[in-house]
């Protein structure tokens, strides 16, 4: 298979790995990179320490290329990006906030940058700041999805960009990639399915959840994090989001922030008091997401915690090594092919 990702990025399959937080660890990074696609580290919940660790392990399981993303919404992205950047990480990965400044960098060393977003703005933004690729996350996807389901989402940003688009949010096989394809992606980025392979360190029941669950059993709420995000419908779920949050809940728990990301609580406590009401609130949010989202995927807990999983749950029904996961794609894209052409004359 051969597409402007593949050329772009250096690797056999137009395959993604999104980075998810607490699973896209270098085991899974790397198994996705040695199979032929590009594995990328979520850097967004790890300290400083654990972002150098995580990039090192990777760079002694696999040789080949991976990534490495930095969520600029969170409190301690900048010092990520800092680790990243010099530890020349060939590709790198941004979301929530502006990236001229890494694509600057990263261009430096010859490495490449992909932007997520979830909107046209952003994709132009994206482009403007000089992003190689854009991910474009639609409806469907786990965690922080846009309003726009792919279907439409990818075609209006694909027609309209002159980067390449990788298709993310509700991709599992070869027909999903054989349609990304036909929609103006040149390859697609998956968590769920990810998330659901023998490599990844989420907890095993929730492998067995993602096994049995259908297409409407994900809720979208902003009422978790903060942020619009699709998750499983649990009772943690329903829970969380009844969850009323003032702008002090941020102060109390500012605590569990710092620890969380490994950002130092007392510039946090000033910038809580100095960010207003609004963003405070918010910042409650995200640290009772995350406090959700760590307990879901790590603990299998879904009466305290929250599973981040997308629609697309409900084509999958088996747990598979990486390497079968994207040989099967590579298959069944091919038979799409076919299949099209007898049908398209
Ligand atoms: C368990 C899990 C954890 C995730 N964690 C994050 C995260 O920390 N940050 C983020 O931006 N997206 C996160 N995502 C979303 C993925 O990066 C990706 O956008 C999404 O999974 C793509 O849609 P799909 O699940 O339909 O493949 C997560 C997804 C899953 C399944």
């Amino acid at each position: 298979m051969k597409t402007r990702i593949t050329t772009l990025l250096g690797i056999k399959y137009p395959i993604i790995l999104s980075g998810m937080s607490w699973i896209s660890v270098p085991k899974l990074v790397a198994a996705v990179s040695e199979a032929g696609g590009l594995g990328i580290i979520a850097s967004g919940v790890m300290t400083a320490e654990e972002t150098l660790g995580a990039i090192q392990e990777t760079r002694k399981l696999t040789k080949k290329p991976f990534g490495a993303n930095i969520t600029l919404y969170f409190p301690g992205a900048k010092r990520n990006a800092k680790i990243i950047i010099d530890q020349k990480v060939p590709v790198v990965n941004y979301a929530l906030g502006k990236g001229d400044w890494i694509c600057k960098e990263v261009h430096t060393y010859g490495g490449k940058v992909i932007a997520t977003v979830t909107t046209l703005k952003h994709a132009m933004a994206a482009q403007r700041d000089g992003a190689d690729a854009v991910i474009v996350t639609g409806h469907e996807a786990a965690g922080h999805g846009g309003a726009v389901t792919s279907l439409v989402l990818i075609p209006s940003i694909a027609e309209k960009i002159d980067i390449p688009v990788i298709a993310a949010g509700g991709f599992a096989d070869g027909r999903g990639l054989a349609s990304a394809l036909l929609l103006g992606a040149e390859g697609i980025s998956m968590g769920t399915r990810f998330m659901n392979s023998v490599e990844s360190p989420v907890h095993p029941s929730q492998k067995e959840v993602s096994n049995r669950t259908e297409v409407y059993d994900t809720v979208y709420s902003d009422k978790i994090d903060g942020l619009p995000a699709r998750m499983l419908r649990s009772k943690g779920a329903k829970r969380i989001m009844k969850k009323r949050l003032n702008p002090l809940s941020a102060l109390v728990r500012s605590r569990e922030i710092s620890k969380m990301l490994g950002f130092p609580w007392a510039k946090l406590f000033v910038g809580i008091i100095l960010m207003g009401p609004k963003k405070a609130i918010q910042m409650a949010r995200m640290a009772v997401g995350f406090k959700a989202f760590q307990l879901g995927t790590m603990e299998g807990d879904n009466e305290r915690g929250v599973l981040p999983i997308g629609q697309v749950t409900g084509l999958i029904h088996d747990t598979l090594p990486v390497k079968e996961i994207l040989k099967r794609i590579d298959a069944e894209a091919h038979a799409a092919a076919k299949a099209l052409n007898s049908k398209i004359k």
